[in-house]
């Protein structure tokens, strides 16, 4: 067996547990430590963890054996057994545990959004990149196969130029789910905004660019959440039509949905997680492409796979942080428009 990264969790939820089973079974990593305020996550009970994506079955106890139990996330960021500390607490956390983190000298995997706000993330980037510690955010949908693929379709100029693009995410109501409610807590999380219609906004500025202006409309389903629902359109000035939706406003037991259309000269690509991935060409005919990184179960085990060969190898992560700070900016834009509905130029 080659080296393997010794990982610490801070937050032992659907997040943490998503993480630690995926570093569980790589070769490249070995779970040392992990952190939770909540005793029963120590002792390995995970039953209240909420999954959305994934087997999610957590009636089993996890097996903690040899993997030493912290309540405080800053005892385990200072054992000198944790080289890379992954951040998997509610949002308005991140900062303080990154931070620490990276003065410490640790690598970082910090979930997403890296933080509540953009100068937030920003104040992270700049402390790791000072610190010349390898840190990256869970963007994950970079990292997920059809994603990916469309990205380096389009971008390869084999579709031809983009025409519109439309994307989609959204879940069943988030209203009790996660620690203590966090989700609904839009001060803590940013809303659904913040929190999941981030990752399609990011894609955008992958696929396409900072738009000129955005515009947004968003609805509250109980005040205190924040926005529980987006519809943005993004302009580029060039006519091409970039809209996006993004929530958790529909009813629990609605199934997660997440998808695009992406109509390009040549082709349209389209993504649906009920349906799958296709190309159709302009004569009509429909290829059904299987990514590399689809024989692996998901994206978030293609991202920590990725990271922990950066890591092993002493690789600089093809993630600058500057796009993930640019990602939440865009996103408070987006709730800028909505607050005094107008266009926001950027
Ligand atoms: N990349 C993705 O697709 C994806 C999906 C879901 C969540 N997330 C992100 O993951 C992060 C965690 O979300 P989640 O769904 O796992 O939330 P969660 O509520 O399920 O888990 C949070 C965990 O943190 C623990 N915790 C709270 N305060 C703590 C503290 N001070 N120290 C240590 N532990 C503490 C809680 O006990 C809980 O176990 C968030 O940033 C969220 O946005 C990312």
């Amino acid at each position: 067996m080659g080296r393997q990264v010794q990982v610490g969790i801070i937050g032992f939820g659907f997040m943490g547990t998503t993480h630690f089973d995926i570093y569980k079974n790589s070769e490249k990593s070995k779970v040392v430590a992990m952190a939770d305020v909540d005793l029963a996550k120590r002792a390995g009970d995970i039953s209240t963890v909420f999954a959305n994506i994934g087997d999610g079955d957590n009636s089993k106890p996890v097996d903690l054996a040899g993997i030493k139990t912290y309540a405080d996330g800053m005892d385990l960021i200072n054992d000198p057994n944790v080289e890379m500390v992954d951040i998997c607490v509610p949002v308005y956390l991140h900062k303080q545990y990154a931070l620490a983190a990276i003065s410490a000298g640790k690598n970082v995997m910090c979930e997403k959004p890296l933080a509540r706000t953009s100068a937030e993330a920003q104040e992270i980037a700049d402390a790791a990149e000072r610190a010349g510690v390898k840190l990256m955010a869970g963007m994950c949908i970079r990292f997920w196969p059809e994603y990916k693929h469309a990205l380096e379709t389009v971008k390869s100029g084999t579709a031809g130029r983009i025409i519109s693009a439309a994307f989609k995410r959204v879940s069943p109501d988030m209203n009790n789910i996660g620690w203590e409610n966090w989700f609904m807590n839009a001060d803590l999380s940013g809303g659904a905004l913040l929190d999941l219609h981030l990752h399609d906004v990011d894609f955008i500025l992958q696929l396409i660019g900072m738009p000129k202006a955005v515009t947004a409309f968003g609805t509250t389903v109980h005040s205190d959440h924040g926005i529980d629902h987006v519809m943005a359109r993004y302009d580029y000035g060039n006519g091409t039509l970039v809209t996006a939706e993004g929530g958790w406003s529909p009813a629990k037991g609605t199934p997660f949905e997440m998808s695009f259309q992406i109509v390009c000269e040549k082709m349209t690509l389209r993504f649906a997680s009920a349906d799958g991935y296709s190309l159709i060409h302009e004569d009509g005919t429909v290829e059904k492409p299987e990514p590399s990184e689809a024989a692996m179960p998901t994206g978030w085990h293609v991202e920590l796979d990725y990271l922990l060969d950066c890591i092993i190898n002493d690789v600089k992560l093809d993630m600058p942080l500057n796009e993930v700070v640019e990602a939440i900016r865009l996103v408070e834009a987006e709730q800028q428009s909505i607050d005094q509905n107008k266009t926001v130029e950027i």
